[in-house]
């Protein structure tokens, strides 16, 4: 067995006696191996007897879940409707040149802030009120 086969038994084992112990489970493998693989399903729908249909179709719906690990940093930005009336669209392609393919760009939709737009985020930060320079500045330093 592989150590990343364990450390997702592992993670199966901290959740699995928790009620609706799916996401748990998918938020901690994506959070430590940083993806959610064929092989990552297989497995959680083997243990949690689910069949690997089902688990594919909640880590597929999520877009937080991704497929294959990506080292890149990641920039999320809202474009959703409040962003979008506060400007975010100008500030696309600002982000997108500071990021050439160093940073990934994700386009989310509405972070939350949607009265302090543009809004982004990096890991667990959140930054609002953004403009051009703000954005190119942020993405620098993902
Ligand atoms: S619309 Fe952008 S944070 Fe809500």
């Amino acid at each position: 067995m592989s150590s990343k086969e364990t450390r997702i038994g592992e993670i199966i084992a901290e959740h699995i006696h928790r009620e609706g112990s799916l996401l748990p489970i998918l938020n901690d493998v994506q959070a430590e191996l940083g993806c959610v693989d064929a092989a990552a399903e297989a497995i959680i729908a083997d243990r949690l007897n689910l069949s690997r249909a089902e688990v594919h179709g909640v880590v597929s719906f999520y877009h937080d879940y991704k497929p294959e690990a990506d080292p890149r940093p990641v920039v999320q930005i809202c474009r959703a409707e409040a962003c979008k009336a506060r400007g975010v669209e100008a500030l696309v392609g600002a982000a997108a040149t500071a990021a050439g393919e160093r940073v990934k760009i994700e386009t989310v939709y509405c972070l939350g802030l949607c009265s302090a737009g543009p809004a982004a985020r990096t890991g667990d930060d959140l930054h609002i009120r953004l403009d051009e320079a703000a954005i190119a500045k942020l993405v620098e330093n993902a």
